[in-house]
Order: C-alpha cells, then sequence, then structure tokens
C-alpha cells in the first residue's frame, strides 16, 4: 500500500472518530489529497476545505481536530496548518519500506491480481486487406499493445483481435484488376504495394471503361457465391497483405490471439438481423433496414443496404455478440480513431437498445490524428509514410548517433533496433490520445528533453552504474536517502503501482510513458547532486538499492508501453 494512502486511512479513521455518522473513507480521502508544492508543507496534504461541507465545520476546526486525533509511527507528524493536515513521512522509513517492497516484488512490482477470473478483449491495429501498414496505424496498433501488456499486468486474460477489414464491393474490384493485368510472381515479390497499384490502375481505367465495374461487381458477388476461384485469389491477397504486416508486427513486437475480421461475421448476422427484428427496431426506409436514433440525437444506423448488403455496422454487431458469447467478456475495447467516434456510439445504442446488458461493458478508446513533419497524410497526393519505412530509418539514425557516441559498444545493431522502435514508439504514445500527433524526426530521435532516447539512456545509465559498483554486502543506511532528490524518486515509486491503475481506467497508455520521463528526470537530478559511490558503506548501499528500484521501475514502465529498454547505450 502506497504512502498516500496510508495517510488517506489514517485521516479517515480519524475524522470517524472525531465526527462519527459519516459515510468517508480512505478511498474518498485519497481522492483528496494534494502533494504540497514545496517539501516544508509536508509529503501529502489534505484540504480540509473538501471536508468542509460533509463535516458542517471550518476547514480550520477540521485540520485541528484530526491532527490532535492522528498519532502514527509511519509519519514522523501530522500538522494542522490554515485547514490543511500535512503528513510528513519518516524519510528513512519511507525510503527503506519503498525500495524493499519494490525490489522484493522484481520485474512484478506494480501487477496485481484485481483481473483474475475478468477477461479483457481488446480491438486493435484492425488493418484493412490490400493496403499498407502507414503510420497512421501506429496509435491504434501501439496504444492497444499497452493496454493488453498493462491489463495483463494486473492479471486480467486478455485477447487482442486483429478485426481484419477483409470485406467490401473493393475486393470484387481487385480480382478484375489481377486477373486483367496481375500475375501472380509480381504480387508474391512485390506484396501489398503490387495489389495496391493494381487497384489504382482499376479505379483510373474505370472511370473511361464502365465493364470493368460491372467485372468488378461480379467478382465480389463470386465471392459471396463461395465460387472456388474467387475465395481462393481473395485468400491469398488476404495472406500476402498480413505477411507484409507480420512483419512491422514482429519489428513492434506486437502480436493477435485472433483475426477475425469482417468477412469472418458473414454467416453470423442473420441472428443480429432477426433479433433486430423481433424486437421491432428495424424501419424500412426505401427499402435499406435501418434502426432510427433521432431520439438520441442521431443519424440512424444503417443494417441492410436497399440491395441487401450488410454493412460495417452489421458485422460490428455480429462481432460484439460472437466475442461476448466466446469469450465472456467483461470488457471490450475498440481502439480506433476519433472519425469513427460516431460509428462506435450508434454501434453501442443498438447494442443497448436491443437489451444487451453486457454491452456496458464496451469502450470506444479514441485517438487523433497522425501527420507527419507538418503535413497530413494523403494517399491520393502520395504524402504517405509506411511505417515500416519510417521504422527502419529510425533505426539506421539511431544506429548513426551510437556510432558517434559509443562507437565501442558491442552488439551495435541491437541496440540501434531497441532506440530507433522503441523513439517511434515512444513519441506515439507521450501524448494523451486524443491529441493529434505530427511526427518529426528530431523530436522522436532527440536524447534530450521528453523522448524515448532520453529514458531508455537513463536507464541504461543506471544499469552502468549498478555494474561498475559490483557486489555492495554493507548495509544499507537509510538516512542517506533523506536528500529531496532522493525522496523525490521514492515518491514516484510508490505512486507507480496506482498509477497503473488510473492508466488502465483511463486507457491512457501515456500516463505510463510520463512516469518513465518524471522518473528519469528524476533520477537525472539524484544522480547529479548525490555521489552514489559514496566512501560511507551504508550510504553507497542505500543509494545502490534505490538505484536499483528505480532502474528496475523504469524498465516496468517501458515494457508496459512496449519499448525494450537496452541496458547499454
Ligand atoms: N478496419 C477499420 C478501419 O481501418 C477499423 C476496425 C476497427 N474495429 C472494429 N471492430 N470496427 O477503419
Amino acid at each position: 500500500m502506497d504512502f498516500a494512502y496510508k495517510a488517506a486511512a489514517l485521516a479517515a479513521e480519524a475524522i470517524n472518530a472525531v465526527y462519527p455518522g459519516t459515510d468517508i473513507n480512505a478511498d474518498t480521502v485519497a481522492g483528496m489529497l494534494e502533494t504540497p508544492p514545496n517539501p516544508e508543507m509536508g509529503d501529502y496534504a489534505l484540504p480540509c476545505f473538501k471536508l468542509s461541507k460533509a463535516l458542517k465545520k471550518s476547514p480550520m476546526m477540521i485540520s485541528d481536530a484530526l491532527a490532535g486525533a492522528i498519532s502514527t509511527q509511519e509519519f514522523a507528524r501530522v500538522e494542522s496548518v490554515k485547514g490543511y493536515l500535512n503528513f510528513f513521512v519518516d524519510r528513512a522509513l519511507y525510503a527503506q519500506s519503498v525500495v524493499e517492497n519494490a525490489l522484493s516484488q522484481g520485474a512484478s512490482y506494480g501487477s496485481g491480481s484485481e483481473g483474475t477470473g475478468k477477461t479483457v478483449v481488446i480491438d486493435y491495429s484492425s488493418i484493412n486487406i490490400a493496403k499498407r501498414f502507414h503510420i497512421g496505424h501506429l496509435s491504434t496498433t501501439m496504444i492497444g499493445n499497452a493496454l493488453y501488456n498493462m491489463y495483463a499486468f494486473l492479471g486480467y486474460k486478455c485477447v487482442g483481435v486483429n478485426h481484419l477489414g477483409d470485406w467490401g464491393t473493393q475486393f470484387g474490384k481487385m480480382i478484375a484488376a489481377y486477373k486483367r493485368w496481375g500475375d501472380e510472381e509480381t504480387i508474391r515479390n512485390g506484396g501489398v504495394d503490387e495489389m495496391v497499384k493494381l487497384y489504382v490502375r482499376f479505379n483510373a481505367e474505370a472511370k473511361d471503361n464502365p465493364a470493368l465495374d460491372d467485372e468488378g461487381r461480379a467478382w465480389f458477388k463470386a465471392i459471396e457465391d463461395g465460387d472456388e476461384e474467387a475465395l481462393r485469389i481473395f485468400s491469398w491477397f488476404k495472406e500476402v497483405t498480413l505477411k507484409d504486416a507480420e512483419r512491422v508486427y514482429d519489428m513492434l513486437g506486437v502480436r493477435f490471439d485472433s483475426y477475425a475480421g469482417e468477412s469472418f461475421y458473414n454467416d453470423k448476422m442473420q441472428p443480429v438481423i432477426d433479433e433486430l427484428k423481433e424486437k421491432n427496431l428495424l424501419v424500412d426506409d426505401a427499402g435499406a433496414q435501418i434502426v432510427k436514433l433521432d431520439d438520441y440525437g442521431m443519424p440512424p444506423a444503417i443494417i441492410l443496404r436497399s440491395d441487401g448488403a450488410t454493412l460495417y455496422m452489421t458485422r460490428d454487431l455480429a462481432a460484439a455478440k460472437y466475442r461476448h458469447e466466446t469469450y465472456d467478456f467483461d470488457k471490450c475495447l475498440y481502439v480506433v480513431a476519433y472519425q469513427q467516434d460516431l460509428h462506435f456510439k450508434q454501434l453501442f445504442k443498438v447494442m443497448e437498445l436491443l437489451g444487451w446488458d453486457w454491452a456496458k461493458g464496451c469502450e470506444h478508446v479514441n485517438f487523433g490524428m497522425v501527420s507527419f513533419e507538418g503535413g497530413t497524410l494523403s494517399t491520393r497526393e502520395g504524402r504517405i509514410v509506411y511505417l515500416e519505412d519510417l521504422l527502419n530509418q529510425s533505426i539506421e539514425k539511431a544506429a548513426g548517433i551510437i556510432a558517434e557516441k559509443s562507437p565501442e559498444l558491442e552488439n551495435r545493431s541491437e541496440v540501434a533496433r531497441q532506440i530507433g522502435i522503441g523513439s517511434v514508439i515512444f513519441f506515439a504514445l507521450f501524448n494523451g490520445r486524443i491529441k493529434d500527433i505530427d511526427f518529426w524526426w528530431d523530436r522522436a530521435l532527440n536524447f534530450d528533453g521528453e523522448t524515448g532516447p532520453y529514458v531508455m539512456y537513463t536507464h541504461a545509465r543506471l544499469s552502468s552504474v549498478l555494474r561498475k559498483a559490483g557486489e555492495c554486502t554493507e548495509a544499507p543506511d537509510y538516512t542517506a536517502l533523506s536528500d529531496p532528490e532522493a525522496q523525490a524518486i521514492i515518491h514516484l515509486i510508490d505512486a507507480f503501482p496506482s498509477l497503473i491503475r488510473t492508466a488502465v481506467n483511463k486507457s491512457e497508455p501515456s500516463i505510463v510513458t510520463r512516469f518513465s520521463c518524471e522518473l528519469a528526470k528524476a533520477v537525472n537530478k539524484f544522480y547529479y547532486e548525490q555521489r552514489i559511490l559514496d566512501d560511507d558503506m551504508g550510504a553507497r548501499s542505500a543509494r545502490l538499492m534505490l538505484t536499483r528500484a528505480a532502474r528496475q521501475t523504469i524498465a516496468t514502465a517501458l515494457r508496459l508501453i512496449g519499448i525494450q529498454a537496452p541496458d547499454r547505450m
């Protein structure tokens, strides 16, 4: 239990002793605690004006009364100052408790078992067949991966789903184009790029030659009817796309438990359509079947087009039902850009209208757009940055920096890979997810400032200090960790477990990314101000313990967001 919570628990106990009959508990108080702007005012402060209303007393009276009612050995003192109840930790005791607790748990420090027996389905990355992975896919892939890691860390069973975009009339056109101009060899060698070329050519030529569109439609119908040749070509397109994507997933360290995409639901939509009918939710609209949502301020959800074709929405309804039946999930997260806000609002509303009460567990984890060095991405204008190219360039640039900074480093190419890829991931996960991201090389790969290389470098530096120090068997003297620099690190390490839970509750990996950066800053400040390899062996031992705990916590934070931290750089 972190010390902030201990302070809250003590305060809650005092409140209930002095003012019986309230329903204020430790959790309520924990939500009110603040960190005073300077340590002179304590490590935690309870602003008692937040209790005035409930207790019908002035803040000053409350803080005085509570200070009088608290006696504790865990805190050095508790003071009432102008309506604030200030808690001062016993610094040595605090250091010992936090550092020893963190070290005894090792890489699992911060983890938990609150998710045991619960399942979270995470729908992320969800790429479209015959399209190449571009940097617009970075956010969904890495946010989803980070959420996967964090939920698993808390004991949840996670199911990562890549809800492939593998259904639609465009695939009929692709087959038509392939039959006309394509050949197996070219696509086998060129991958998705060659498929895209065919598709572009098809659309260009179809403008003057409407017969092409008929061909496309005919091939799509063939896929729908289960025609052997159509299905063979189509599933081969899928294979090629996935093989290309797999290379990027391998680089990013991302994997999925299921690739059940849109086409998987071909035979699973009818029961949903029947249920919508049964519950009188379907309305005929010029031949189309829709669910009206005017009452909720939304345009209707279209379930069947007038030609009987199903839609993205229809498949998502079937997918939700399937996931519920298959995984019995507690939560189902959809990590999809905010452009689809309306789609998911409609989807969740229709599920609610169907009376699917488990739909409460569904959440749209939306995020902003990615642009590149000041320009938006556009396939049409050729301003498209492929993720694989971006990652390879990043590795190359990192290799250049390493060659300059540490020419004698062993396994240089592996370290360049970790830094190159880690920097891109860090950049993508640094800001709150709803913000748009503009990717700049000089920002992502900078070794100074709030960047991946900075945090990774700090981690390597701590590893190096520990290597140089070797074994230190002296009993640690924790009073040596009473200085503000050491205490700042201890506060951060102490807050880590609850921080992860906040990140999970808000579906916000950036909280962990920023934390890794704050901890790295605190560590560098400490390193600058204090001698770690002190002549006093008790002090040296305590500082090394702290160094170890800090290194481990940075590594865990980075690992959760999908970054491997090198030990040497
Ligand atoms: N393939 C879709 C796209 O690129 C994203 C799918 C998201 N998942 C879902 N169940 N709708 O826009």
